[in-house]
């Protein structure tokens, strides 16, 4: 999901752009603004810690763009993409490193595991809202 600020800042195609040429199948995608409700499901895992009141107000304060990849390792391989939470320790050519300076506007969530990823898409997304389809080129990925 890009956060508000990838959102503001223009990054929705960079982002995009950089699962698409990895090879990573784009399911589903939407521009939506995220309800508080919503917002605490997503983040219930850091209900309490310190920074959970200012997640749920950032994650609410404009559109985000959320996005589902399929692919083998899709977890996995967009984790690596992303980069670590804090910028200064994501490594140079992922998404945090090249574009984020704050851990607080950090532009993108990825799910931390299958299990959250499944999670996560019922939140976000209607089983309507996820497209199924062959692309030819995947015999070469
Ligand atoms: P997400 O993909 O956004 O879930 O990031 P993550 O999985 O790399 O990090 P995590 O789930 O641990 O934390 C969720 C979000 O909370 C992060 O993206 C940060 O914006 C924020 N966050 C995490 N740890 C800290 C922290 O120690 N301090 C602050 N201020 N924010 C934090
Ligand atoms: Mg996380």
């Amino acid at each position: 999901m890009v956060k508000p600020d990838g959102v503001q800042r223009g990054l929705i195609g960079e982002i995009i752009g950089r699962f698409e040429r990895k090879g990573l199948k784009l399911i589903g995608a939407k521009l939506m603004n995220v309800s508080l409700e919503r917002a605490e499901q997503h983040y219930a895992e850091h209900k309490g810690k310190d920074f959970y009141d200012m997640l749920l107000n950032f994650i609410t304060s404009g559109p985000v763009f959320a996005m589902v990849w399929e692919g083998d390792q899709a977890v996995g391989l967009c984790r690596a993409l992303i980069g670590k939470t804090n910028s200064l320790e994501a490594a140079p050519g992922t998404i945090r490193s090249d574009f984020a300076i704050h851990t607080n506007f950090n532009l993108i969530h990825g799910s931390d595991s299958h299990d959250n990823a499944e999670r996560e898409i019922k939140i976000f997304f209607s089983e309507e809202e996820l497209v199924s389809y062959d692309k030819a080129i995947q015999v070469w990925i």
